[in-house]
């Protein structure tokens, strides 16, 4: 980074299905750009060429029947590419980078709705990330029920409609069970973690986010104008 460049932030978005955050990273990265910081909006599983891949096969849900500790691996998987090829490299270039989902949604989905032994989650995000976690965790919360719809309204939008994909066509009962989870993560790492009501027009929640931000860590008391 060169001389008085200022720091990238790492920020995610996490949250359930239909929560809006890969709209609100695109709104995020317009803010901060209009401010004068290069960002990008980046997600997971996904976020680099390879991981795009992975991507499609996790989704697909072919990796279901081999159980949540394969599935955590090939998010894992992905996660490294993603971190190689996308979030350091702009990180290194003084960038902001906001992903939509990150290592919380592998504690959330395969550890605890999934329940996959926590010693395997943890160990697996040591392995990965060896203590790299985002500055800031913006978790938008939504009752599953209007999330579901939110996501069924947006593929029928698409040409032919999609299938729901591998975890948003799991029960109600898992969907309960990720919310509970990501609340009791923002309350158990305050410092990281903030939940932000996803109820509201999308502007409504973009200004949430961005008050976060500013609150978290440009810390310059300036509004959304
Ligand atoms: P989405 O990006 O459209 O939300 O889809 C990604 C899905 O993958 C979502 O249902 C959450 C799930 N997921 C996991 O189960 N574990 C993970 O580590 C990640 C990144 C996503």
């Amino acid at each position: 980074m060169s001389a008085g460049q200022r720091p990238g932030y790492f920020i995610t978005l996490e949250g359930g299905e239909g929560t809006g955050k890969s709209t609100q990273a695109r709104k995020l990265v317009s803010l901060f750009e209009a401010r004068g910081r290069k960002a990008i909006a980046t997600r997971e599983p996904g976020g680099s060429p390879d991981a795009e891949i992975l991507r499609d096969i996790l989704l697909s849900g072919v990796v279901k029947s081999l159980g949540p500790f394969a599935e955590a691996l090939l998010f894992s998987a992905a996660r490294i590419d993603h971190l190689d090829k996308t979030i350091r490299p702009a990180l290194a270039k003084g960038i902001t980078v906001i992903s939509d989902r990150f290592s919380d949604s592998t504690r959330v989905y395969q550890g605890i709705a999934g329940n996959l032994d926590q010693r395997k989650v943890a160990m697996l995000e040591r392995a990965v990330l060896n203590g790299f976690l985002p500055d800031l965790t913006m978790i938008l919360d939504l009752p599953p029920k209007i999330g579901l719809e939110r996501a069924a309204a947006r593929r029928s939008a698409v040409a032919d409609g999609e299938a729901p994909d591998r975890f948003e066509a799991e029960e109600l009962q898992f969907h309960r069970r990720v919310r509970e989870a990501f609340r009791a993560l923002a309350d158990t790492e305050p410092r990281r973690c903030i939940l932000i009501n996803a109820e509201g027009s999308e502007e409504v929640v973009t200004q949430r986010l961005w008050a976060a931000i500013e609150r978290r860590l440009l810390n310059d008391g300036g509004g959304l104008s």
